[in-house]
């Protein structure tokens, strides 16, 4: 019987495997992880990470073939394939500060592998690593090995929460690297097979391992690089009057460009995108390529543009300050359908406002307190480390954050809204009572473009949404200080 082991039960070893559980029934796959509360919750009625079809598929498979478990070295030991799948933070001290991959935790996994291993193993990158990491995880495990043969491929994720489920069962591609050697093609044909139980085999892409490393980060530094293309527009058409939704439709619908990834809004977030280019910008910069570096670094400038932007607008519109104003947020997780608020841009707009001090009061559908608090304090770069090892920062004070569960609540006597995430109960809030229960003038900054602005308008509410014509208020306020 096959045995899979997957190091790292997070946002992507949690749902991966579950679904690789539920589609090879004959399999046993085991998550293991450092962190006892993640374990806990997978083996609960409340996961730990929300996504939509998830708790289905666990409920499915838990038990059966599917273990979720602390005991990690067991479960690696008696794996014959090791997906490793632990935080590849951005480094915050040392060489490549605030840029390169922190492979601290990938190489104690790796170390650990090859101490407990008795058994031959194809060991998975699963993590998104930099180029050339397998060849340091194949030392690190070769010096170690004791006569066991390591085979290591690199099969990076490319699910997106909020529709991980929907990815992980009908996938673009499932891309494999391996060495181009007798072994390393046997290994990727194993895994290959693991994922032909439900994936087309003309989906399944088999690469080397350079090319499949890269690819990962490749792909993220494309997509963020969209989002910052459009989110430059949307400036450009706050300055001339166009709308920036005609023009994202117009050229979507040129064949070459596409229409997916052209929403304008107040900034890309999540683990990875970030991250991913830093280290990109990273790898360029190691190998004598600066211009390339330029080139990807910029995608990561807009996006802070546009944060700062959007924070700009609030305080201007508002009489160029917001200091002891309730502001209402809407929405903190990076995008709609997840609880996750890694890099989400709520961060950055919420501490602009702070420090302009305003008084906030949050309402997320699916964000605590503890965490919107916990994110509002802590230091940059430092969210991406196992929960028990995260640097503890001073908490924010409860006097200007309040978190509540109800969006009428967050709203209630508040000068300003402000929409951070898609949340689809944003668009269908009844806007006449929100605006009754407001200070006026009452403002609406929509930074996902989810409002109806002209019936928003029509009921008396002060309107920006990223990228459309500006309401007269704001025309000859500046954007940017
Ligand atoms: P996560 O932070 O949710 O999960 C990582 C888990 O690894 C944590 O629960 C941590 O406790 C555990 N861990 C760390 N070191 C360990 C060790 N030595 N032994 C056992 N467990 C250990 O991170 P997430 O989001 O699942 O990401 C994992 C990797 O996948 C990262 O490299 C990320 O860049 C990449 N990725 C993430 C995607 C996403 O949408 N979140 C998508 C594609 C790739």
């Amino acid at each position: 019987m096959v045995k899979i082991c997957c190091i790292g039960a997070g946002y992507v070893g949690g749902p991966t495997m579950a679904v690789i559980a539920l589609k090879c029934p004959e399999i046993e796959v085991a998550v293991v992880d450092i962190a006892t509360p993640r374990i806990n919750a997978w083996n609960s009625d409340h996961l730990p990470i929300y996504e939509p079809g998830l708790d289905d598929v666990v409920k499915k498979c838990r038990g059966k073939n599917l273990f979720f478990s602390t005991d990690v070295e067991k479960h690696v030991a008696e794996a014959n394939i090791v997906f490793v799948s632990v935080n590849t933070p951005t480094k915050t001290q040392g060489l490549g500060a605030g840029k390169a991959a922190d492979l601290t935790y990938w190489e104690s996994a790796a170390r650990m592998i090859a101490d407990v291993s008795k058994s031959d193993k194809i060991v998975v990158e699963k993590s998104t690593v930099p180029v050339k990491t397998a060849e340091a995880i194949e030392r690190i495990l070769t010096h170690n090995r004791k006569g066991i043969n390591f085979t290591i491929l690199s099969n990076p994720e490319f699910l997106a929460e909020g529709t991980a489920i929907k990815d992980l069962f009908n996938p673009d591609r499932v891309l494999i690297g391996g060495r181009e050697t007798p072994e390393g093609q046997k290994a990727i044909h194993a895994l290959r097979d693991v994922y032909a139980h439900w994936v087309p085999l003309d989906r399944i892409l088999c690469t080397n391992l350079w090319s499949a490393e890269l690819s990962k980060l490749a792909a993220n530094a494309f997509l963020a690089q969209r989002i910052s293309s459009v989110n430059a527009m949307s400036a450009l058409c706050e300055a001339t009057g166009a709308d920036v939704s005609q023009v994202s439709h117009s050229i979507g619908t040129d064949s070459r460009i596409g229409p997916k990834f052209l929403n304008a809004s107040v900034g890309f977030g999540g683990s990875c995108f970030q991250k991913d280019i830093l280290n990109l910008v990273y790898i360029c910069e190691c190998n004598g390529l600066p211009e390339v570096a330029n080139y990807w670094k910029q995608v990561i400038k807009v996006n802070d543009y546009q944060k700062a932007r959007f924070v700009n607008r609030i305080v201007s519109s508002m009489f160029n300050t917001v200091s002891g104003k309730k502001i209402a947020v809407l929405g903190f997780a990076f995008k709609k359908d997840t609880g996750d608020t890694r890099e989400t841009p709520a961060i950055d707009v919420c501490k602009g406002l702070l420090g302009d001090k305003a008084k906030l009061s949050i309402y997320d559908p699916q964000v605590s307190e503890e965490q919107i608090l916990k994110d509002l304090a802590m230091k940059k770069f430092d969210w991406d480390h196992p929960a028990h090892l995260q640097p503890t920062s001073p908490t924010t004070s409860k006097k200007e954050v309040s978190v509540v569960w109800d969006a009428y609540e967050a709203i209630k006597d508040s000068h300003g809204i402000c929409i951070l995430t898609e949340w689809d109960e944003f668009k269908n809030l009844d806007y006449q009572k929100v605006f009754d229960n407001m200070q006026k003038p009452a403002f609406i900054f929509d930074g996902r473009n989810v409002v109806d602005v002209k019936k928003l308008r029509d009921i008396g509410f002060i309107v920006y949404s990223i990228g459309k014509p500006l309401d007269a208020w704001l025309k000859d306020m500046p954007a940017v200080a």
